[in-house]
Protein backbone atom coordinates (compact mmCIF):
# COMPACT_ATOMS: atom_id res chain seq x y z
CA UNK A 1 0.00 0.00 0.00
CA UNK A 2 1.20 3.17 -1.06
CA UNK A 3 0.67 5.85 1.89
CA UNK A 4 -0.09 9.50 0.19
CA UNK A 5 0.49 12.25 2.58
CA UNK A 6 -0.97 15.12 1.34
CA UNK A 7 -0.32 19.23 1.79
CA UNK A 8 -2.81 20.98 -0.50
CA UNK A 9 -1.80 24.02 1.57
CA UNK A 10 -2.78 27.44 0.16
CA UNK A 11 -4.01 29.04 -2.96
CA UNK A 12 -4.19 27.07 -6.00
CA UNK A 13 -2.54 24.13 -4.02
CA UNK A 14 -5.65 22.06 -3.53
CA UNK A 15 -7.14 22.40 -6.73
CA UNK A 16 -4.22 21.81 -8.65
CA UNK A 17 -3.14 18.48 -6.03
CA UNK A 18 -6.59 17.13 -6.56
CA UNK A 19 -6.45 16.48 -9.91
CA UNK A 20 -2.87 14.96 -9.39
CA UNK A 21 -4.71 12.90 -7.22
CA UNK A 22 -7.00 12.08 -9.77
CA UNK A 23 -4.45 10.90 -12.16
CA UNK A 24 -2.95 9.02 -9.25
CA UNK A 25 -7.01 7.09 -9.58
CA UNK A 26 -6.89 6.72 -13.00
CA UNK A 27 -3.15 4.46 -12.63
CA UNK A 28 -3.89 3.13 -9.59
CA UNK A 29 -6.64 1.50 -11.98
CA UNK A 30 -4.71 0.80 -14.98
CA UNK A 31 -1.73 -1.12 -12.73
CA UNK A 32 -3.33 -2.35 -9.77
CA UNK A 33 -1.42 0.01 -7.44
CA UNK A 34 -3.05 0.22 -4.21
CA UNK A 35 -2.65 3.56 -2.50
CA UNK A 36 -4.33 5.53 0.43
CA UNK A 37 -3.95 9.04 1.40
CA UNK A 38 -4.39 11.11 4.60
CA UNK A 39 -4.85 14.86 4.53
CA UNK A 40 -2.17 17.24 6.27
CA UNK A 41 -4.31 20.89 7.67
CA UNK A 42 -1.09 22.65 7.01
CA UNK A 43 -1.04 25.85 5.31
CA UNK A 44 -0.25 29.61 5.68
CA UNK A 45 -4.06 30.59 6.18
CA UNK A 46 -3.83 27.94 8.97
CA UNK A 47 -0.72 29.41 10.35
CA UNK A 48 -3.05 32.91 10.25
CA UNK A 49 -6.26 30.94 11.79
CA UNK A 50 -4.22 30.00 14.91
CA UNK A 51 -3.05 33.33 15.52
CA UNK A 52 0.34 33.48 13.73
CA UNK A 53 1.96 36.72 13.58
CA UNK A 54 1.69 37.75 9.95
CA UNK A 55 5.22 40.46 9.86
CA UNK A 56 7.29 37.65 11.91
CA UNK A 57 7.65 33.80 12.84
CA UNK A 58 5.87 33.46 16.02
CA UNK A 59 4.10 30.02 15.67
CA UNK A 60 5.13 26.88 14.05
CA UNK A 61 3.75 26.32 10.86
CA UNK A 62 4.27 23.11 10.44
CA UNK A 63 4.38 21.28 14.40
CA UNK A 64 7.71 18.60 15.31
CA UNK A 65 4.39 15.98 16.15
CA UNK A 66 3.32 16.57 12.21
CA UNK A 67 6.35 16.33 11.05
CA UNK A 68 6.79 13.07 13.12
CA UNK A 69 3.83 11.79 11.73
CA UNK A 70 4.84 12.45 8.07
CA UNK A 71 7.49 9.92 8.72
CA UNK A 72 5.05 7.26 8.58
CA UNK A 73 3.88 8.12 5.10
CA UNK A 74 5.75 6.89 1.38
CA UNK A 75 5.95 9.89 0.34
CA UNK A 76 4.48 14.03 0.68
CA UNK A 77 2.32 15.62 -2.09
CA UNK A 78 2.54 19.16 -1.79
CA UNK A 79 0.32 21.72 -3.74
CA UNK A 80 1.18 25.58 -2.56
CA UNK A 81 2.07 27.06 0.50
CA UNK A 82 1.91 30.97 -0.03
CA UNK A 83 -0.07 33.34 1.44
CA UNK A 84 -0.18 37.09 0.01
CA UNK A 85 -0.65 38.78 3.93
CA UNK A 86 2.05 36.38 4.93
CA UNK A 87 5.37 38.80 5.15
CA UNK A 88 8.01 36.69 2.51
CA UNK A 89 10.14 34.06 4.55
CA UNK A 90 8.13 33.02 6.76
CA UNK A 91 6.11 29.97 5.26
CA UNK A 92 8.92 29.23 3.38
CA UNK A 93 11.37 28.76 6.11
CA UNK A 94 8.51 27.22 8.42
CA UNK A 95 7.75 24.93 6.67
CA UNK A 96 9.58 24.07 3.18
CA UNK A 97 13.02 24.59 4.05
CA UNK A 98 12.25 23.21 7.53
CA UNK A 99 10.57 20.10 6.16
CA UNK A 100 13.82 19.62 3.92
CA UNK A 101 16.18 20.02 6.61
CA UNK A 102 14.36 18.15 9.12
CA UNK A 103 13.71 15.25 7.07
CA UNK A 104 17.36 15.72 5.25
CA UNK A 105 15.64 15.14 1.63
CA UNK A 106 19.25 15.86 0.55
CA UNK A 107 18.50 15.85 -3.27
CA UNK A 108 16.26 18.36 -5.41
CA UNK A 109 15.37 16.91 -8.47
CA UNK A 110 14.41 19.14 -11.53
CA UNK A 111 13.60 18.08 -14.93
CA UNK A 112 14.12 20.47 -17.43
CA UNK A 113 12.02 18.50 -20.52
CA UNK A 114 10.31 20.31 -23.23
CA UNK A 115 7.39 17.88 -24.04
CA UNK A 116 5.80 18.43 -27.37
CA UNK A 117 3.11 21.01 -28.67
CA UNK A 118 5.05 23.27 -25.61
CA UNK A 119 5.98 26.46 -26.29
CA UNK A 120 9.73 27.34 -25.64
CA UNK A 121 11.35 30.67 -26.01
CA UNK A 122 13.97 29.66 -27.31
CA UNK A 123 13.59 29.96 -31.21
CA UNK A 124 14.18 26.95 -33.33
CA UNK A 125 14.96 24.57 -29.89
CA UNK A 126 12.71 21.18 -30.19
CA UNK A 127 12.11 18.74 -27.47
CA UNK A 128 14.94 16.61 -28.45
CA UNK A 129 17.04 19.79 -27.73
CA UNK A 130 15.51 20.45 -24.48
CA UNK A 131 15.72 17.22 -22.30
CA UNK A 132 17.70 16.96 -19.08
CA UNK A 133 17.42 16.83 -15.07
CA UNK A 134 18.98 18.87 -12.62
CA UNK A 135 20.21 17.33 -9.31
CA UNK A 136 20.33 20.22 -6.80
CA UNK A 137 21.55 19.64 -3.23
CA UNK A 138 19.51 20.20 -1.04
CA UNK A 139 20.42 20.68 3.19
CA UNK A 140 23.85 22.79 2.50
CA UNK A 141 25.07 25.73 0.86
CA UNK A 142 24.10 29.22 1.37
CA UNK A 143 20.33 27.30 2.85
CA UNK A 144 21.83 26.80 6.35
CA UNK A 145 21.33 29.89 7.07
CA UNK A 146 24.83 30.14 8.62
CA UNK A 147 26.17 33.95 9.57
CA UNK A 148 24.18 36.72 10.82
CA UNK A 149 23.69 41.04 11.15
CA UNK A 150 25.68 43.47 13.40
CA UNK A 151 24.44 47.22 13.98
CA UNK A 152 21.42 46.74 12.08
CA UNK A 153 19.41 49.43 11.00
CA UNK A 154 23.10 52.01 11.11
CA UNK A 155 25.36 53.07 8.98
CA UNK A 156 27.87 50.65 9.95
CA UNK A 157 25.27 47.72 9.44
CA UNK A 158 27.09 43.96 8.94
CA UNK A 159 25.45 41.00 7.32
CA UNK A 160 27.40 37.48 6.55
CA UNK A 161 25.64 34.65 4.77
CA UNK A 162 28.08 31.53 4.49
CA UNK A 163 28.43 28.84 2.53
CA UNK A 164 29.03 25.59 3.34
CA UNK A 165 29.84 22.58 1.86
CA UNK A 166 30.59 19.21 3.88
CA UNK A 167 32.54 16.41 2.26
CA UNK A 168 29.75 13.92 3.65
CA UNK A 169 26.93 15.85 1.91
CA UNK A 170 28.13 16.91 -1.32
CA UNK A 171 29.59 12.98 -1.73
CA UNK A 172 26.19 11.46 -1.53
CA UNK A 173 24.65 14.11 -3.75
CA UNK A 174 26.93 13.47 -6.48
CA UNK A 175 26.56 9.48 -5.69
CA UNK A 176 23.52 9.89 -6.46
CA UNK A 177 23.65 12.21 -9.71
CA UNK A 178 26.47 9.50 -11.18
CA UNK A 179 23.90 6.99 -10.25
CA UNK A 180 20.82 8.42 -12.36
CA UNK A 181 23.21 9.27 -14.78
CA UNK A 182 23.88 6.07 -15.41
CA UNK A 183 20.36 4.94 -14.97
CA UNK A 184 19.77 7.82 -17.44
CA UNK A 185 22.35 6.13 -20.17
CA UNK A 186 20.44 2.66 -19.97
CA UNK A 187 17.47 4.89 -21.35
CA UNK A 188 19.80 6.19 -24.27
CA UNK A 189 20.68 9.54 -22.83
CA UNK A 190 24.96 10.06 -23.76
CA UNK A 191 25.95 9.22 -19.38
CA UNK A 192 27.28 12.82 -18.92
CA UNK A 193 27.06 14.22 -15.89
CA UNK A 194 28.09 17.72 -15.36
CA UNK A 195 29.18 20.01 -12.35
CA UNK A 196 28.22 23.61 -12.07
CA UNK A 197 29.49 25.96 -9.73
CA UNK A 198 31.55 28.81 -9.71
CA UNK A 199 35.10 27.02 -8.88
CA UNK A 200 36.93 29.90 -10.10
CA UNK A 201 35.76 32.55 -7.34
CA UNK A 202 34.48 30.12 -4.89
CA UNK A 203 37.61 28.19 -4.50
CA UNK A 204 36.75 26.45 -0.66
CA UNK A 205 33.43 25.12 -1.15
CA UNK A 206 33.80 24.70 -5.35
CA UNK A 207 37.20 23.03 -4.60
CA UNK A 208 35.30 20.49 -2.30
CA UNK A 209 32.87 19.49 -5.19
CA UNK A 210 35.30 19.76 -7.55
CA UNK A 211 37.82 17.59 -5.93
CA UNK A 212 35.22 14.94 -4.83
CA UNK A 213 33.39 15.26 -8.16
CA UNK A 214 36.37 13.78 -10.03
CA UNK A 215 37.62 11.34 -7.41
CA UNK A 216 34.19 9.50 -7.05
CA UNK A 217 33.85 9.87 -10.89
CA UNK A 218 37.42 8.16 -11.51
CA UNK A 219 36.98 5.50 -8.95
CA UNK A 220 33.66 4.48 -9.36
CA UNK A 221 31.40 5.93 -12.54
CA UNK A 222 34.74 5.44 -14.84
CA UNK A 223 31.53 5.01 -17.62
CA UNK A 224 30.19 8.17 -16.74
CA UNK A 225 31.86 11.20 -18.93
CA UNK A 226 32.38 14.04 -16.92
CA UNK A 227 31.69 17.69 -17.50
CA UNK A 228 32.36 21.04 -15.94
CA UNK A 229 31.13 24.28 -16.32
CA UNK A 230 30.91 27.62 -14.26
CA UNK A 231 27.11 29.06 -13.35
CA UNK A 232 27.31 31.46 -15.26
CA UNK A 233 28.56 29.91 -18.40
CA UNK A 234 25.74 27.01 -17.53
CA UNK A 235 23.09 30.06 -17.96
CA UNK A 236 24.25 30.97 -21.45
CA UNK A 237 24.56 27.64 -22.39
CA UNK A 238 20.93 26.46 -21.21
CA UNK A 239 19.65 29.63 -23.39
CA UNK A 240 21.94 28.90 -26.40
CA UNK A 241 22.35 25.22 -26.54
CA UNK A 242 20.73 23.21 -24.28
CA UNK A 243 20.95 19.87 -25.83
CA UNK A 244 24.54 20.17 -24.42
CA UNK A 245 23.24 18.97 -20.83
CA UNK A 246 22.28 15.42 -19.49
CA UNK A 247 22.13 15.29 -16.11
CA UNK A 248 23.67 18.61 -13.95
CA UNK A 249 24.65 18.25 -10.60
CA UNK A 250 24.64 21.97 -8.82
CA UNK A 251 24.53 23.27 -5.42
CA UNK A 252 21.84 24.41 -3.71
CA UNK A 253 21.88 27.88 -4.41
CA UNK A 254 22.82 27.73 -8.32
CA UNK A 255 20.63 24.67 -8.49
CA UNK A 256 17.61 27.27 -7.33
CA UNK A 257 18.55 29.61 -9.56
CA UNK A 258 19.20 27.72 -12.85
CA UNK A 259 16.20 25.53 -12.49
CA UNK A 260 13.70 28.58 -12.91
CA UNK A 261 15.73 29.27 -15.99
CA UNK A 262 15.52 25.39 -16.89
CA UNK A 263 11.84 25.81 -15.99
CA UNK A 264 11.14 28.65 -18.34
CA UNK A 265 13.21 27.11 -21.52
CA UNK A 266 10.80 24.32 -21.10
CA UNK A 267 7.09 25.66 -20.87
CA UNK A 268 7.00 27.77 -17.88
CA UNK A 269 5.73 27.50 -14.40
CA UNK A 270 3.09 25.04 -15.73
CA UNK A 271 5.23 22.42 -16.54
CA UNK A 272 7.94 22.60 -13.56
CA UNK A 273 7.76 19.28 -11.58
CA UNK A 274 10.04 18.68 -8.89
CA UNK A 275 10.57 16.76 -5.61
CA UNK A 276 12.72 16.90 -2.45
CA UNK A 277 14.11 13.29 -1.95
CA UNK A 278 15.91 11.31 0.41
CA UNK A 279 16.97 8.27 -1.70
CA UNK A 280 17.86 6.24 1.27
CA UNK A 281 15.00 3.92 1.88
CA UNK A 282 16.56 2.79 5.39
CA UNK A 283 16.40 6.47 6.74
CA UNK A 284 13.83 7.43 8.76
CA UNK A 285 12.35 10.05 6.10
CA UNK A 286 10.25 10.67 3.97
CA UNK A 287 10.35 12.06 -0.30
CA UNK A 288 7.86 15.25 -1.35
CA UNK A 289 6.97 16.10 -4.26
CA UNK A 290 5.72 20.00 -5.40
CA UNK A 291 5.00 21.66 -8.46
CA UNK A 292 8.06 24.32 -8.87
CA UNK A 293 5.16 27.36 -8.99
CA UNK A 294 3.65 29.11 -6.48
CA UNK A 295 -0.08 29.49 -4.97
CA UNK A 296 -1.23 32.24 -7.10
CA UNK A 297 -3.96 33.55 -4.64
CA UNK A 298 -4.49 36.07 -7.93
CA UNK A 299 -6.74 32.95 -9.72
CA UNK A 300 -7.42 30.85 -6.62
CA UNK A 301 -10.65 28.73 -6.45
CA UNK A 302 -11.41 29.85 -10.60
CA UNK A 303 -10.58 26.68 -11.81
CA UNK A 304 -7.84 28.21 -13.97
CA UNK A 305 -4.64 26.83 -13.00
CA UNK A 306 -2.65 24.66 -14.90
CA UNK A 307 -2.50 21.25 -12.78
CA UNK A 308 0.04 19.48 -15.14
CA UNK A 309 3.17 21.11 -12.92
CA UNK A 310 1.42 18.78 -9.79
CA UNK A 311 0.64 15.85 -12.29
CA UNK A 312 3.98 15.78 -13.20
CA UNK A 313 4.69 15.63 -9.65
CA UNK A 314 2.40 13.10 -8.99
CA UNK A 315 3.70 11.03 -11.56
CA UNK A 316 7.51 11.67 -10.20
CA UNK A 317 6.26 11.02 -6.78
CA UNK A 318 5.52 7.46 -8.24
CA UNK A 319 8.46 6.62 -10.51
CA UNK A 320 10.55 8.04 -7.96
CA UNK A 321 9.81 7.02 -4.53
CA UNK A 322 8.91 3.29 -6.25
CA UNK A 323 12.60 3.75 -7.15
CA UNK A 324 13.70 3.62 -3.36
CA UNK A 325 11.32 1.51 -1.97
CA UNK A 326 11.91 -0.88 -5.15
CA UNK A 327 8.44 -0.72 -5.92
CA UNK A 328 7.64 -1.89 -9.44
CA UNK A 329 4.05 -1.28 -9.77
CA UNK A 330 4.46 2.48 -8.48
CA UNK A 331 7.29 2.95 -11.05
CA UNK A 332 4.54 2.00 -13.92
CA UNK A 333 1.95 3.66 -12.41
CA UNK A 334 4.10 7.05 -12.44
CA UNK A 335 4.90 6.16 -16.00
CA UNK A 336 1.67 5.94 -16.94
CA UNK A 337 1.14 9.43 -15.69
CA UNK A 338 3.49 10.78 -17.24
CA UNK A 339 3.03 9.61 -20.67
CA UNK A 340 -0.40 10.59 -20.67
CA UNK A 341 0.40 14.09 -19.79
CA UNK A 342 3.25 14.18 -22.75
CA UNK A 343 0.26 12.46 -24.98
CA UNK A 344 -1.94 15.50 -23.55
CA UNK A 345 0.26 18.72 -24.29
CA UNK A 346 -0.16 18.89 -28.43
CA UNK A 347 -3.54 19.48 -28.14
CA UNK A 348 -2.80 22.67 -26.26
CA UNK A 349 -0.11 23.73 -28.83
CA UNK A 350 0.61 27.60 -28.90
CA UNK A 351 -0.89 28.40 -26.06
CA UNK A 352 0.87 29.52 -23.02
CA UNK A 353 1.36 26.68 -20.50
CA UNK A 354 0.29 29.09 -17.76
CA UNK A 355 -2.80 30.50 -18.57
CA UNK A 356 -4.74 27.59 -20.69
CA UNK A 357 -7.93 27.41 -22.58
CA UNK A 358 -9.16 24.12 -20.61
CA UNK A 359 -9.52 24.44 -16.72
CA UNK A 360 -7.72 22.73 -14.10
CA UNK A 361 -10.76 19.86 -13.92
CA UNK A 362 -10.82 19.74 -17.54
CA UNK A 363 -7.27 19.20 -17.92
CA UNK A 364 -7.00 16.57 -14.43
CA UNK A 365 -9.91 14.65 -16.84
CA UNK A 366 -7.99 14.90 -19.93
CA UNK A 367 -5.00 13.23 -18.40
CA UNK A 368 -6.91 10.71 -16.51
CA UNK A 369 -9.03 9.82 -19.60
CA UNK A 370 -5.67 9.21 -21.48
CA UNK A 371 -4.15 6.71 -18.71
CA UNK A 372 -7.11 4.96 -18.82
CA UNK A 373 -7.20 4.54 -22.61
C1 LIG B 1 12.32 26.60 -4.77
C2 LIG B 1 11.97 27.87 -4.07
C3 LIG B 1 12.47 27.78 -2.63
C4 LIG B 1 13.97 27.63 -2.67
C5 LIG B 1 12.05 28.95 -1.75
C6 LIG B 1 10.55 29.16 -1.76
C7 LIG B 1 12.56 28.81 -0.34
O1 LIG B 1 12.49 28.96 -4.74
O2 LIG B 1 11.87 25.53 -4.33
O3 LIG B 1 13.05 26.65 -5.76
O4 LIG B 1 14.70 28.63 -2.71
O5 LIG B 1 14.43 26.50 -2.66
MG1 LIG C 1 13.35 28.47 -6.60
Amino acid sequence: MFKIAIIGGDGTGPEVVKEGLKTITAASEATGLQFCTETFDVSGSRYLANGGDPTAASIPVITDEEIDALRAFDAIYLGAVGHPDIAPGILEQGLLLKLRFRLDQYINLRPVKLLEGVHTPLADKKPHNIDFIVIRENTEDLYCGKGGVMRQGTDHEISTQSMVATRFGVERCLRYAFDVTRRRKTEGYPGRLTLVHKTNVLTHCGGTWYRAFNEIGEADYPDIERDYNHVDACCMYMATRPEMYDTIVVPNMFGDIITDLGAAIAGGMGMAASGNLNPDSTANSVSMYEPVHGSAPDIAGQNKANPMAAILSAAMMLTETGRILGDKTSIDAGKKIESAVIQTCPRFAGQRMDRLSASTSEIGDLIAGKIAE
